[in-house]
């Protein structure tokens, strides 16, 4: 696969992903692409009739990444394809969980593409992430 992917085969791959989502209960499917190393790493959401067992796309992506050996991740694109057109900008954005995971395996300056949102960085989204770096 390419090194180079564009911004839009990214969101295209993330869409792709929401196909496999399993929301039973939520019936709100999300994909996520994330791009590391020369390859990319697709996820959805995937829920549990335990509902607090939820994993939501990008974390499955990310991690799926991490899986692979690749713990620098370029760039995430999400997709929440169930959002109505005219929903707010909130419904698409990812959750606060998902924005720590990102803030460990992403660089602040890393761009997170939202469907129909916009691009954001990784620092805008969680401005001083928790970390355990101690100097
Ligand atoms: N969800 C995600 O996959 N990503 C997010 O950033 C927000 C929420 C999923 C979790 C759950 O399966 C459904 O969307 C409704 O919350």
């Amino acid at each position: 696969m390419s090194d180079n992917h564009t911004a839009n085969d990214l969101m295209v791959q993330a869409r792709q992903a929401a196909r496999y989502a399993h929301a039973p209960y939520s019936r709100f499917r999300v994909g996520a692409a994330a791009e590391a190393g020369d390859q990319v790493f697709v996820g959805c959401n995937v829920e549990n009739a335990s509902y607090g067992l939820t994993v939501c796309a990008e974390r499955v992506a990310i991690f799926a990444a991490v899986a692979a050996g690749q713990r620098r991740v370029k760039r995430l694109a999400v997709a929440c394809v169930d959002a109505p057109s005219d929903a707010p900008a909130s419904l698409r954005m990812p959750c606060g969980a998902c924005r720590q995971v990102m803030a460990e395996f992403m660089a602040p300056d890393a761009e997170i593409l939202v469907d129909g949102v916009g691009a954001f960085t990784v620092a805008a989204l969680l401005p001083d992430a928790f970390t355990l770096d101690r100097d």
